[in-house]
Protein backbone atom coordinates (compact mmCIF):
# COMPACT_ATOMS: atom_id res chain seq x y z
CA UNK A 1 0.00 0.00 0.00
CA UNK A 2 1.14 3.43 -0.65
CA UNK A 3 1.88 5.82 2.17
CA UNK A 4 -1.72 7.93 2.26
CA UNK A 5 -1.33 11.68 2.43
CA UNK A 6 -3.68 13.74 3.85
CA UNK A 7 -6.42 15.39 1.32
CA UNK A 8 -5.13 18.99 0.15
CA UNK A 9 -6.51 21.46 1.77
CA UNK A 10 -7.18 19.37 5.35
CA UNK A 11 -4.85 19.36 8.24
CA UNK A 12 -4.16 17.25 11.55
CA UNK A 13 -3.85 19.07 14.46
CA UNK A 14 -1.47 17.55 17.19
CA UNK A 15 -1.80 18.70 20.58
CA UNK A 16 -0.16 22.05 21.61
CA UNK A 17 -2.25 23.32 18.45
CA UNK A 18 -5.10 20.73 19.20
CA UNK A 19 -5.08 22.46 22.74
CA UNK A 20 -4.89 25.98 21.57
CA UNK A 21 -8.34 25.48 19.05
CA UNK A 22 -9.90 23.97 21.87
CA UNK A 23 -8.93 26.96 24.46
CA UNK A 24 -9.96 29.61 22.30
CA UNK A 25 -13.89 27.05 21.57
CA UNK A 26 -13.80 26.73 25.60
CA UNK A 27 -13.79 30.69 25.51
CA UNK A 28 -16.49 31.36 22.94
CA UNK A 29 -18.59 29.16 24.99
CA UNK A 30 -17.85 31.08 27.90
CA UNK A 31 -18.96 34.56 26.17
CA UNK A 32 -21.97 32.44 25.00
CA UNK A 33 -22.65 31.57 29.01
CA UNK A 34 -22.36 34.99 29.46
CA UNK A 35 -24.26 36.23 26.86
CA UNK A 36 -27.36 34.23 27.08
CA UNK A 37 -26.59 31.78 23.74
CA UNK A 38 -28.06 28.48 24.02
CA UNK A 39 -25.36 26.03 22.35
CA UNK A 40 -27.11 23.62 19.62
CA UNK A 41 -25.61 21.35 17.52
CA UNK A 42 -26.61 21.21 13.62
CA UNK A 43 -25.51 18.29 11.45
CA UNK A 44 -22.14 19.16 8.92
CA UNK A 45 -24.31 17.78 5.74
CA UNK A 46 -27.60 19.93 4.80
CA UNK A 47 -29.76 19.72 1.48
CA UNK A 48 -27.44 21.89 -1.52
CA UNK A 49 -30.55 24.20 -1.97
CA UNK A 50 -30.49 24.97 1.87
CA UNK A 51 -27.04 26.37 1.54
CA UNK A 52 -26.94 27.25 -1.34
CA UNK A 53 -29.77 29.61 -1.52
CA UNK A 54 -28.26 33.04 -0.04
CA UNK A 55 -24.85 31.95 0.31
CA UNK A 56 -23.73 34.25 -2.61
CA UNK A 57 -22.04 33.25 -6.03
CA UNK A 58 -18.38 33.40 -4.20
CA UNK A 59 -19.32 30.30 -1.60
CA UNK A 60 -21.65 28.66 -3.52
CA UNK A 61 -19.38 27.98 -6.46
CA UNK A 62 -16.63 26.56 -3.65
CA UNK A 63 -19.49 23.77 -1.44
CA UNK A 64 -18.78 20.65 -1.35
CA UNK A 65 -21.68 18.96 -3.07
CA UNK A 66 -22.68 15.62 -4.38
CA UNK A 67 -25.39 13.52 -5.10
CA UNK A 68 -26.17 10.77 -1.61
CA UNK A 69 -26.67 7.17 -2.41
CA UNK A 70 -30.18 7.85 -2.02
CA UNK A 71 -30.10 10.41 -5.15
CA UNK A 72 -30.39 13.68 -2.36
CA UNK A 73 -28.32 16.38 -3.46
CA UNK A 74 -26.39 17.55 -0.61
CA UNK A 75 -23.49 19.31 0.80
CA UNK A 76 -21.26 19.97 3.42
CA UNK A 77 -21.98 23.27 5.59
CA UNK A 78 -19.70 26.43 4.43
CA UNK A 79 -21.21 28.10 7.45
CA UNK A 80 -23.92 27.44 10.42
CA UNK A 81 -25.85 30.73 9.27
CA UNK A 82 -28.49 28.72 6.94
CA UNK A 83 -28.72 25.76 9.25
CA UNK A 84 -30.03 28.23 12.20
CA UNK A 85 -32.20 29.73 10.19
CA UNK A 86 -33.53 26.32 8.71
CA UNK A 87 -34.53 25.19 12.43
CA UNK A 88 -36.13 28.61 13.45
CA UNK A 89 -37.96 28.56 9.93
CA UNK A 90 -39.56 25.16 10.94
CA UNK A 91 -38.70 23.20 14.75
CA UNK A 92 -38.30 26.65 16.21
CA UNK A 93 -41.22 28.21 14.54
CA UNK A 94 -43.68 28.64 17.36
CA UNK A 95 -40.34 29.65 20.03
CA UNK A 96 -40.82 32.87 22.03
CA UNK A 97 -38.55 35.67 20.49
CA UNK A 98 -35.44 36.44 20.85
CA UNK A 99 -33.98 33.40 20.41
CA UNK A 100 -30.42 33.74 20.99
CA UNK A 101 -28.29 30.24 19.81
CA UNK A 102 -24.83 29.37 19.70
CA UNK A 103 -22.87 26.43 17.81
CA UNK A 104 -19.14 25.95 16.78
CA UNK A 105 -17.88 23.29 14.27
CA UNK A 106 -16.03 22.55 11.13
CA UNK A 107 -17.14 24.08 8.39
CA UNK A 108 -15.73 23.16 4.70
CA UNK A 109 -15.43 25.49 1.73
CA UNK A 110 -13.27 24.54 -1.74
CA UNK A 111 -10.84 27.50 -1.12
CA UNK A 112 -7.96 27.97 -2.73
CA UNK A 113 -5.11 26.82 -0.03
CA UNK A 114 -3.36 29.58 1.48
CA UNK A 115 -2.11 31.46 4.98
CA UNK A 116 -5.05 31.38 6.98
CA UNK A 117 -7.86 29.61 4.08
CA UNK A 118 -8.49 26.24 4.40
CA UNK A 119 -10.84 24.05 3.12
CA UNK A 120 -11.26 22.70 6.64
CA UNK A 121 -12.07 25.51 9.24
CA UNK A 122 -14.07 26.25 12.34
CA UNK A 123 -16.03 28.98 13.71
CA UNK A 124 -17.80 29.97 16.48
CA UNK A 125 -21.31 31.45 15.65
CA UNK A 126 -24.18 33.17 17.32
CA UNK A 127 -27.58 34.46 16.22
CA UNK A 128 -29.86 36.67 17.26
CA UNK A 129 -33.26 35.79 16.21
CA UNK A 130 -36.41 38.13 16.20
CA UNK A 131 -35.03 41.69 17.05
CA UNK A 132 -34.66 44.73 14.40
CA UNK A 133 -33.45 46.95 17.47
CA UNK A 134 -30.08 48.42 16.87
CA UNK A 135 -29.10 46.96 20.71
CA UNK A 136 -29.70 43.89 19.06
CA UNK A 137 -26.67 44.34 16.32
CA UNK A 138 -25.02 45.92 19.23
CA UNK A 139 -24.97 43.11 21.63
CA UNK A 140 -23.46 40.82 18.75
CA UNK A 141 -20.60 43.33 18.47
CA UNK A 142 -20.11 43.54 21.60
CA UNK A 143 -19.86 39.72 22.07
CA UNK A 144 -17.52 39.78 19.31
CA UNK A 145 -15.14 41.85 21.56
CA UNK A 146 -15.29 40.21 24.56
CA UNK A 147 -14.64 37.20 22.79
CA UNK A 148 -11.50 38.91 21.01
CA UNK A 149 -10.56 40.01 24.50
CA UNK A 150 -10.91 36.69 26.20
CA UNK A 151 -8.51 35.21 24.51
CA UNK A 152 -5.75 38.22 24.83
CA UNK A 153 -5.93 39.98 21.00
CA UNK A 154 -4.82 43.33 21.37
CA UNK A 155 -5.28 46.08 18.75
CA UNK A 156 -8.63 44.48 16.84
CA UNK A 157 -10.14 46.65 14.70
CA UNK A 158 -14.04 46.55 13.65
CA UNK A 159 -14.49 47.08 10.02
CA UNK A 160 -18.23 48.33 10.08
CA UNK A 161 -20.72 49.21 7.10
CA UNK A 162 -24.36 48.81 6.17
CA UNK A 163 -25.61 46.96 3.20
CA UNK A 164 -28.80 48.84 3.07
CA UNK A 165 -27.36 52.26 2.24
CA UNK A 166 -25.72 50.67 -1.28
CA UNK A 167 -28.86 48.46 -1.72
CA UNK A 168 -31.48 51.12 -1.49
CA UNK A 169 -30.02 53.76 -3.57
CA UNK A 170 -29.80 50.82 -6.39
CA UNK A 171 -33.36 49.49 -5.53
CA UNK A 172 -34.46 53.22 -5.89
CA UNK A 173 -32.61 52.86 -9.05
CA UNK A 174 -34.69 49.65 -10.32
CA UNK A 175 -31.58 47.57 -10.41
CA UNK A 176 -32.61 44.20 -10.13
CA UNK A 177 -31.57 41.91 -6.91
CA UNK A 178 -29.78 39.66 -9.11
CA UNK A 179 -27.13 42.73 -10.48
CA UNK A 180 -27.11 44.57 -6.57
CA UNK A 181 -25.93 40.61 -5.68
CA UNK A 182 -23.13 40.77 -8.57
CA UNK A 183 -22.46 44.44 -7.50
CA UNK A 184 -21.67 43.88 -3.99
CA UNK A 185 -19.59 40.43 -4.63
CA UNK A 186 -17.13 43.33 -6.92
CA UNK A 187 -17.17 45.35 -3.69
CA UNK A 188 -16.44 42.53 -1.50
CA UNK A 189 -13.68 41.79 -3.11
CA UNK A 190 -12.78 45.53 -3.57
CA UNK A 191 -12.98 45.27 -7.01
CA UNK A 192 -14.46 48.69 -6.92
CA UNK A 193 -13.88 49.99 -10.98
CA UNK A 194 -15.60 46.53 -11.89
CA UNK A 195 -18.71 47.39 -9.53
CA UNK A 196 -19.06 50.80 -11.06
CA UNK A 197 -19.31 49.58 -14.37
CA UNK A 198 -21.93 47.47 -13.42
CA UNK A 199 -23.74 49.89 -11.80
CA UNK A 200 -23.60 51.69 -14.86
CA UNK A 201 -24.51 49.37 -17.32
CA UNK A 202 -27.69 48.50 -14.96
CA UNK A 203 -29.03 51.89 -16.63
CA UNK A 204 -29.09 53.96 -12.91
CA UNK A 205 -29.41 57.67 -13.37
CA UNK A 206 -26.04 60.01 -13.86
CA UNK A 207 -27.03 60.88 -10.16
CA UNK A 208 -26.74 57.53 -8.72
CA UNK A 209 -23.58 57.24 -10.73
CA UNK A 210 -21.97 59.75 -8.73
CA UNK A 211 -22.96 59.42 -5.67
CA UNK A 212 -22.27 55.54 -5.46
CA UNK A 213 -18.40 56.62 -6.87
CA UNK A 214 -18.23 59.11 -3.76
CA UNK A 215 -19.53 57.06 -1.02
CA UNK A 216 -17.00 53.53 -1.99
CA UNK A 217 -14.28 56.42 -1.13
CA UNK A 218 -15.65 57.26 2.08
CA UNK A 219 -14.11 55.66 4.82
CA UNK A 220 -12.24 56.11 8.38
CA UNK A 221 -11.92 56.12 11.85
CA UNK A 222 -13.85 58.92 13.18
CA UNK A 223 -17.02 57.13 12.52
CA UNK A 224 -19.54 59.95 13.45
CA UNK A 225 -17.99 61.90 10.77
CA UNK A 226 -17.56 59.55 8.50
CA UNK A 227 -21.51 59.21 8.67
CA UNK A 228 -21.94 62.48 7.90
CA UNK A 229 -19.91 62.64 4.79
CA UNK A 230 -22.06 59.34 3.97
CA UNK A 231 -25.53 61.14 5.09
CA UNK A 232 -24.37 64.24 2.79
CA UNK A 233 -23.59 62.01 -0.70
CA UNK A 234 -27.02 59.90 -0.20
CA UNK A 235 -29.45 62.87 0.27
CA UNK A 236 -32.66 61.95 -1.98
CA UNK A 237 -32.27 58.10 -1.39
CA UNK A 238 -34.62 58.08 2.01
CA UNK A 239 -34.07 54.45 2.47
CA UNK A 240 -30.59 54.83 1.83
CA UNK A 241 -30.78 57.80 4.82
CA UNK A 242 -32.60 55.29 7.15
CA UNK A 243 -29.74 52.97 6.64
CA UNK A 244 -27.29 55.11 8.05
CA UNK A 245 -29.69 56.55 10.53
CA UNK A 246 -29.83 52.73 11.95
CA UNK A 247 -26.00 52.45 11.47
CA UNK A 248 -25.75 55.68 13.85
CA UNK A 249 -27.96 54.31 16.39
CA UNK A 250 -25.95 51.11 16.48
CA UNK A 251 -22.79 52.70 16.62
CA UNK A 252 -23.71 54.93 19.74
CA UNK A 253 -24.94 52.66 21.02
CA UNK A 254 -21.86 50.63 21.05
CA UNK A 255 -20.04 53.85 22.25
CA UNK A 256 -22.34 54.01 25.35
CA UNK A 257 -20.96 50.87 26.66
CA UNK A 258 -18.37 52.53 28.08
CA UNK A 259 -15.97 50.03 26.58
CA UNK A 260 -13.01 51.68 24.05
CA UNK A 261 -13.47 50.15 20.70
CA UNK A 262 -11.71 50.84 17.59
CA UNK A 263 -13.44 50.87 14.39
CA UNK A 264 -13.33 52.22 11.09
CA UNK A 265 -16.78 52.80 8.88
CA UNK A 266 -16.59 51.81 5.10
CA UNK A 267 -19.19 53.17 3.06
CA UNK A 268 -18.50 50.98 0.26
CA UNK A 269 -17.84 47.67 2.31
CA UNK A 270 -19.98 44.76 1.16
CA UNK A 271 -19.54 40.59 2.80
CA UNK A 272 -19.80 37.83 0.36
CA UNK A 273 -23.27 36.40 1.70
CA UNK A 274 -25.86 37.88 0.13
CA UNK A 275 -28.32 37.36 2.90
CA UNK A 276 -27.37 40.51 4.36
CA UNK A 277 -29.73 43.46 4.74
CA UNK A 278 -28.53 46.00 7.38
CA UNK A 279 -25.22 46.45 9.27
CA UNK A 280 -22.52 44.25 8.46
CA UNK A 281 -18.75 44.01 10.46
CA UNK A 282 -15.64 42.71 10.44
CA UNK A 283 -12.39 42.28 12.47
CA UNK A 284 -8.93 42.99 11.83
CA UNK A 285 -5.78 42.54 13.40
CA UNK A 286 -2.34 44.75 11.92
CA UNK A 287 -0.38 41.53 11.44
CA UNK A 288 -2.96 39.71 9.44
CA UNK A 289 -4.41 41.19 6.02
CA UNK A 290 -7.44 38.93 6.04
CA UNK A 291 -10.91 38.80 9.10
CA UNK A 292 -10.62 37.01 11.86
CA UNK A 293 -14.77 37.01 11.69
CA UNK A 294 -17.66 38.49 10.08
CA UNK A 295 -20.88 39.17 10.67
CA UNK A 296 -24.33 41.26 10.28
CA UNK A 297 -27.98 41.83 9.95
CA UNK A 298 -29.94 39.45 7.93
CA UNK A 299 -34.08 40.02 8.00
CA UNK A 300 -35.56 37.92 5.27
CA UNK A 301 -33.59 34.83 5.23
CA UNK A 302 -36.09 32.92 7.68
CA UNK A 303 -38.86 33.85 5.81
CA UNK A 304 -37.31 32.96 2.60
CA UNK A 305 -37.02 29.63 4.12
CA UNK A 306 -40.74 29.19 4.93
CA UNK A 307 -40.34 30.80 8.40
CA UNK A 308 -42.54 33.72 9.93
CA UNK A 309 -41.04 37.13 9.35
CA UNK A 310 -38.12 37.36 11.26
CA UNK A 311 -35.15 39.91 11.56
CA UNK A 312 -31.98 38.73 12.31
CA UNK A 313 -28.40 39.12 12.94
CA UNK A 314 -25.27 37.20 13.66
CA UNK A 315 -21.35 36.67 13.90
CA UNK A 316 -19.12 34.06 13.14
CA UNK A 317 -15.49 33.97 14.33
CA UNK A 318 -13.06 31.92 12.54
CA UNK A 319 -11.27 30.21 15.43
CA UNK A 320 -8.32 29.27 12.89
CA UNK A 321 -7.26 33.19 12.02
CA UNK A 322 -7.81 33.65 15.67
CA UNK A 323 -5.35 31.44 16.97
CA UNK A 324 -3.34 32.31 14.03
CA UNK A 325 -3.52 36.20 15.37
CA UNK A 326 -2.84 34.62 18.77
CA UNK A 327 0.26 33.31 17.95
CA UNK A 328 1.97 36.33 15.79
CA UNK A 329 0.76 37.86 18.67
CA UNK A 330 2.70 35.70 21.56
CA UNK A 331 -0.50 35.28 23.13
CA UNK A 332 -0.15 33.65 26.34
CA UNK A 333 -2.51 30.66 27.42
CA UNK A 334 -4.36 31.14 31.09
CA UNK A 335 -3.01 27.28 31.87
CA UNK A 336 -4.84 26.00 34.87
CA UNK A 337 -2.76 22.69 34.69
CA UNK A 338 -1.09 21.27 37.59
CA UNK A 339 1.73 19.09 37.88
CA UNK A 340 2.90 16.24 35.99
CA UNK A 341 3.60 12.82 37.34
CA UNK A 342 5.24 10.04 35.84
CA UNK A 343 5.44 6.73 37.88
CA UNK A 344 8.38 4.39 37.19
CA UNK A 345 8.24 0.99 38.91
CA UNK A 346 11.81 -0.56 39.92
CA UNK A 347 11.02 -3.81 38.17
CA UNK A 348 8.28 -5.84 37.00
CA UNK A 349 6.77 -6.64 40.04
CA UNK A 350 5.68 -3.61 40.85
CA UNK A 351 3.81 -2.57 37.95
CA UNK A 352 0.34 -3.59 40.00
CA UNK A 353 1.71 -1.29 42.40
CA UNK A 354 2.83 1.71 40.39
CA UNK A 355 -0.68 1.76 38.54
CA UNK A 356 -2.34 1.52 42.11
CA UNK A 357 -0.28 4.90 43.11
CA UNK A 358 -0.90 6.48 39.53
CA UNK A 359 -5.04 5.64 40.59
CA UNK A 360 -4.55 7.40 44.15
CA UNK A 361 -3.05 10.92 42.15
CA UNK A 362 -5.57 10.53 39.15
CA UNK A 363 -8.33 10.61 42.14
CA UNK A 364 -6.65 13.65 43.31
CA UNK A 365 -6.96 15.29 39.88
CA UNK A 366 -2.66 15.29 39.16
CA UNK A 367 -2.22 14.25 35.57
CA UNK A 368 -0.08 11.01 36.33
CA UNK A 369 2.00 9.02 33.07
CA UNK A 370 3.06 5.25 33.91
CA UNK A 371 5.88 4.03 32.80
CA UNK A 372 4.96 1.58 30.24
CA UNK A 373 8.00 0.69 28.15
CA UNK A 374 9.98 -1.16 30.73
CA UNK A 375 12.81 1.17 30.75
CA UNK A 376 15.27 1.20 33.63
CA UNK A 377 14.28 4.24 36.00
CA UNK A 378 17.69 5.94 34.91
CA UNK A 379 15.94 6.17 31.17
CA UNK A 380 12.94 6.87 32.20
CA UNK A 381 13.35 9.69 34.42
CA UNK A 382 15.57 10.90 31.41
CA UNK A 383 12.44 10.84 29.13
CA UNK A 384 10.26 12.80 31.86
CA UNK A 385 13.12 15.32 31.93
CA UNK A 386 13.61 15.52 28.43
CA UNK A 387 9.21 16.43 28.33
CA UNK A 388 9.95 18.70 31.35
CA UNK A 389 7.70 16.96 33.38
CA UNK A 390 7.79 17.56 37.30
CA UNK A 391 7.79 14.94 39.38
CA UNK A 392 8.72 11.16 39.13
CA UNK A 393 7.40 8.63 41.81
CA UNK A 394 9.37 5.46 41.69
CA UNK A 395 7.99 2.73 43.18
CA UNK A 396 10.89 0.59 44.93
CA UNK A 397 11.06 -2.84 47.04
CA UNK A 398 12.52 -1.43 49.88
CA UNK A 399 10.15 1.71 50.47
CA UNK A 400 7.35 -0.35 49.83
CA UNK A 401 7.91 -2.58 52.67
CA UNK A 402 7.63 0.58 54.54
CA UNK A 403 4.62 1.89 52.92
CA UNK A 404 6.52 4.71 51.02
CA UNK A 405 7.77 5.70 47.74
CA UNK A 406 10.38 7.71 46.44
CA UNK A 407 9.35 11.16 44.69
CA UNK A 408 11.68 13.40 42.69
CA UNK A 409 11.21 16.81 42.14
CA UNK A 410 12.56 16.67 38.15
CA UNK A 411 13.36 20.31 38.18
CA UNK A 412 15.15 20.93 41.05
CA UNK A 413 16.87 17.44 40.93
CA UNK A 414 15.74 16.56 44.66
CA UNK A 415 14.27 13.30 45.82
CA UNK A 416 12.83 12.37 49.16
CA UNK A 417 10.87 8.78 51.00
CA UNK A 418 7.61 9.98 51.25
CA UNK A 419 4.88 7.97 52.95
CA UNK A 420 1.74 6.56 50.13
CA UNK A 421 -0.88 8.59 52.19
CA UNK A 422 0.98 12.13 52.36
CA UNK A 423 2.41 11.54 48.00
CA UNK A 424 -0.50 13.99 47.00
CA UNK A 425 0.00 16.27 49.80
CA UNK A 426 4.31 16.00 48.60
CA UNK A 427 3.23 16.63 44.79
CA UNK A 428 0.33 19.62 45.58
CA UNK A 429 2.44 21.36 47.87
P1 LIG B 1 -17.87 34.59 6.70
O1 LIG B 1 -17.32 35.98 6.61
O2 LIG B 1 -18.02 33.84 5.45
O3 LIG B 1 -19.25 34.71 7.45
O4 LIG B 1 -16.96 33.76 7.68
C1 LIG B 1 -16.69 34.21 8.99
C2 LIG B 1 -15.26 33.90 9.37
O5 LIG B 1 -14.96 32.53 9.13
C3 LIG B 1 -14.22 34.66 8.56
O6 LIG B 1 -14.01 35.96 9.06
C4 LIG B 1 -13.00 33.78 8.76
O7 LIG B 1 -12.39 34.07 10.01
C5 LIG B 1 -13.58 32.39 8.81
N1 LIG B 1 -13.39 31.73 7.51
C6 LIG B 1 -14.18 31.79 6.42
N2 LIG B 1 -13.68 31.03 5.42
C7 LIG B 1 -12.53 30.49 5.89
C8 LIG B 1 -11.54 29.62 5.35
N3 LIG B 1 -11.62 29.13 4.11
N4 LIG B 1 -10.49 29.27 6.13
C9 LIG B 1 -10.39 29.76 7.40
N5 LIG B 1 -11.29 30.56 7.96
C10 LIG B 1 -12.35 30.94 7.23
C11 LIG B 1 -20.09 33.66 7.74
O8 LIG B 1 -19.75 32.50 7.68
C12 LIG B 1 -21.45 34.07 8.24
N6 LIG B 1 -22.25 32.85 8.42
C13 LIG B 1 -21.33 34.88 9.50
C14 LIG B 1 -22.67 35.28 10.06
C15 LIG B 1 -23.34 34.66 11.07
N7 LIG B 1 -23.44 36.27 9.63
C16 LIG B 1 -24.57 36.31 10.33
N8 LIG B 1 -24.51 35.32 11.22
Amino acid sequence: MPAFRRVRGMRDFLPEEAQMMKYIEGKARKVARLYGYGEIITPVLESYELLAAKAGEEIRSRMYAFEDLGGRKVALRPEFTASVARLVATTLRNEPKPLRMFCVGNLYRYDEPQQGRFREFWQSNYELMGSSKPEADAEIMMLTNSLMKAVGLKNFVFKVGHVGVLRRILSQEKVQDKVQNRIMQLMDKKEYDTALELVEEAGVSEKCLVTIQKLVRIKGGKVFEVLQSMEKQVKGYERAVDALENLREILELVSETGEKIHMIVEAGFARGLEYYTGMVFEIYVPEMSISLCGGGRYDRLIEMFGGEPTPAVGVAHGLDRIMMAMQKQKTLLETEEGKTVIVIPIKEELKGEALKISRILRDADIAVEVEVMGRKVAKALEDADRRKMDYAVIVGERELKEGSVVIRNLERREQKTVKIESIIEAIKG
